[in-house]
């Protein structure tokens, strides 16, 4: 048995496709290319930007991100399929260092149910994809599909032809979230024995969370050999989502001493990285999640806090600041200038705003200024995401007003501009919240079942801002919206509105397929 013996892990990040491709997760081609330049600060090596061939709209967005980003290798996911493989490389060939990543499934119950063909047929279109992809690339990958469950000696044999056809990674999926960290770190270990060309290609893993363990084994592929880490950040991806990068990174810089691994990844950007993937998608982490959760660094019980004030070993095996969490002060106020703003901004991981962003940035923030005493971090956070970042929509606020009260029914109005025109309605509801949801839902002559409401206070205080999360129902997908302001029914219906401009993109999208088919 020969095993790399080099001790650099290649972190592979597949939050723009496996992530983006799950339940509420899904982003328009602006906030694709703005989290894959984050991508690209954090310092990963390989960034999946999509799928190409699944819709003309992720075709576009790996595009962007293929002819935009520089820094890191861009890959794009095809099946075992000549055409699909032709629309991949369609879309990364403007890439300073592209990559095809293509895939079939190898295991018995795959062949059997799902696609009806022996081990025979799988085995000569996985080597037939790959040369295919070696005509345009020589950086291909190779994933058999479900590795974990297929046979052992057919897995070796697949993974011998696909390195001899030319692929340069392969990689071990556990698709279904089956395997135990032994068992996986052992299946790595049998291919390193029984595949006489291993060493051709760098073995990586892309391990589904469905049992919780898929950091942990990922982490025992590594001690056995494999060199390659697919993870995503906030661990999102299909069902219980995909090993969590922030947590597979941190997991080889602590324990260094055990494990002995370093990747290229740029740790102080970690929570911003995380941060800003819940602000384009809405949906928040749970505050007990590892490294980047609210509660990762809070120190409840009393003989915790004492030991931490005593020594910081005592119950810390890492900084705040190793992950860059900021502390939460008070970072501005109404007299600070837009000069201040930048350089704050920049401190924050925000360095490549252009002058118009930065310009909005300082408007909002006078605004804001103006109403709220004290500034946060958080707020700023806010600013960016709900006010600078947002383009041009079909539906935009201008003016809201809410009678509400325990005697009076509750009515809103509003008034919105609809493709440019100025519409103004009023609603009854419940509630102010309710009342105007119905004022809107006039206006935009839109009627979307409502799945999720929920309110959250950016910062401590009655001042502070709400962000208010919408969750609809659209063409059997979850679109995500948000919206924040202090007051949160404003909030409430910026969220509302920013998830109907949500359904439109995705409507635009869906109309281009309808072209193209
Ligand atoms: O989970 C999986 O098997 C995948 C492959 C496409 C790598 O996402
Ligand atoms: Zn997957």
């Amino acid at each position: 048995m020969t095993k790399s013996n080099k001790k650099r892990v290649f972190i592979f990040d597949t939050t723009l496709r496996d992530g983006e491709q799950s339940p509420g997760f899904s982003m328009n081609l602006d906030e694709k290319l703005r989290f894959a330049r984050q991508l690209e600060n954090l310092g990963v090596d390989i960034i999946e930007a999509g799928f190409p061939v699944a819709s003309e709209g992720d075709f576009a967005s790996v595009q962007q991100i293929a002819r935009e980003i520089r820094g890191p290798q861009i890959a794009a996911l095809a099946r075992a399929d000549l055409a699909d493989i032709d629309r991949a490389w369609e879309a990364i060939k403007d890439a300073a260092d592209p990559r095809i990543h293509t895939f079939i499934s190898t295991s018995d119950i795959h062949l059997k149910y799902q696609l009806k063909k022996t081990q025979k047929q799988v085995l000569k279109e996985a080597r037939a994809a790959v040369e295919h992809a070696c005509t345009y690339t020589k950086n291909v990958e190779f994933s058999p599909m479900d590795a974990t469950r297929t046979d052992k000696d057919y897995l070796c044999e697949v993974v011998e032809a696909v390195i001899a056809a030319g692929a340069n990674t392969v990689n071990i999926p556990d698709t279904v979230g089956y395997a135990m960290p032994d068992e996986f770190g052992e299946l790595i270990a049998y291919l390193f024995e029984n595949v006489k060309n291993i060493n051709d290609a760098v073995i990586s893993v892309h391990c589904h969370n469905d049992l919780g363990v898929a950091v942990a084994n990922s982490l025992s592929a590594l001690k056995h050999g494999a060199r390659q880490v697919e993870c995503t950040i906030n661990g999102i991806g299909e069902r219980a989502g995909n090993a969590s990068l922030e947590e597979v990174v941190m997991a080889l810089e602590t324990r260094k001493d055990l494990l002995g691994f370093s990747s290229n990844i740029k740790k102080k950007l970690i929570y911003h990285s995380s941060r800003l993937l819940t602000d384009i998608t809405g949906i928040p982490v749970q505050p007990n999640k590892a490294i980047v959760g609210a509660n990762a660094f809070a120190h409840e019980s009393g003989i915790h806090q004492d030991g931490l004030i005593k020594e910081k070993m005592t119950y810390e095996i890492m900084t705040p600041q190793s992950v860059g969490v900021p502390e939460t002060h008070i970072v501005l106020g109404k007299h600070s200038g837009r000069h201040a703003i930048k350089k704050h901004l920049e401190k924050m991981g925000y360095t490549n705003l252009t002058d118009e962003e930065i310009d909005k940035a300082f408007e909002r923030f006078k605004e804001l200024a103006d109403v709220k005493k004290e500034i946060f971090d958080e707020d700023i956070e806010a600013i960016l995401s709900y006010d600078v970042f947002r383009k041009l929509d079909k539906y935009r606020l201008i003016y809201l007003n809410v009678v509400s009260g325990n005697v009076a029914i509750p009515t809103a109005t509003i008034q919105m501009e609809v493709d440019g025109e100025v519409i103004q309605d009023a609603g009854f509801g419940v509630g102010p919240v309710d009342a105007t949801f119905a004022a809107i839902r006039k206006i935009t002559k839109t009627d979307y079942y409502l799945l999720r409401y929920a309110v959250n206070a950016i910062t401590g205080g009655t001042d502070a801002q709400g962000v208010v999360t919408v969750q609809l129902k659209y063409n059997g997908r979850t679109v995500v919206g948000r919206g924040a302001d202090p007051d949160i029914i404003v909030a409430s219906a910026k969220a509302y509105i920013n998830t109907l401009n949500r359904v439109e993109s995705l409507k635009a999208y869906d109309n281009k397929d309808a072209e193209v088919k």
